[in-house]
């Protein structure tokens, strides 16, 4: 039996995007049974619906400052759908003790940094500020402290010489969408401590020569 996977979106749906075309692959041990924005004008609403799925919009301004009424709303809609997990990709809103602690061990997050380097936003900006030579993205499962559960898998992205935020984020997005998929079927069929490492998705691996 696939496992029930809701995506919660709140934009463009790339990852969202990636995690329905690998799903549907026979062997694929996930359907995306859902996908949720918070945002009704979400541009991967449309794209979900295309591509055939079920799509809720709970606009987070409807609830005004009550996150606790709009996560409860969200909350019901996953368990009336048989939800089994739920995969946050590029959902920007922060999520209160409530939500997380309803899905802790059953919630991912993919975030555009090599954990637990750069949590938070503008983390490609910040890599490169840093001066990193490596940097990359992570599925995670989701805990109260902000993009730090447990990592299920990375994948790393060499700076080059220079480098744009545009460019890097284009490169890491590349990877997001392999890695994010090879995470879920991972997870969804119980092997999560069998995610490949950052190794298998060395996008453009750069011979190391000594200085
Ligand atoms: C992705 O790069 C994802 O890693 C990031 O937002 C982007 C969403 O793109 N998530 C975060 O920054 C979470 N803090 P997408 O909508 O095209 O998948």
């Amino acid at each position: 039996m696939k496992r029930r996977v809701a995506v919660l979106i709140s934009g463009r749906g790339s990852n969202m995007e990636a995690l329905i075309a690998a799903a549907r692959e026979p062997a694929f041990p996930a359907e995306i049974a859902l996908v949720l924005s918070n945002r009704p004008d979400a541009a991967g609403l449309t794209t979900a619906r295309q591509a055939g799925i079920r799509t809720e919009a709970i606009d987070h301004l409807a609830f005004g400052r009550d996150r606790a009424a709009h996560e409860a709303a969200i909350d019901a809609v996953l368990r009336a759908a048989d939800i089994e997990i739920v995969c946050l990709a590029g959902y920007m809103r922060l999520l209160t003790p409530f939500l997380v602690g309803a899905w802790q061990g059953r919630m991912l997050n993919i975030h555009p940094s090599l954990l637990p380097s750069f949590p938070g936003l503008d983390t490609h900006a910040r890599a490169l500020a840093a001066g990193v030579k490596l940097h990359g993205c992570t599925v995670h499962l989701v805990t109260e402290e902000m993009d730090g559960g447990p990592i299920l898998g990375q994948a790393a992205v060499p700076i080059l010489p220079g480098d744009t935020e545009d460019g890097l984020a284009k490169r890491v997005l590349r990877q997001e969408h392999a890695l994010y998929p090879a995470a879920l079927a991972a997870f969804a069929a119980g092997r999560a401590a069998a995610v490949p490492d950052a190794t298998a998705f060395l996008a453009n691996p750069v011979p190391l020569t000594p200085h």
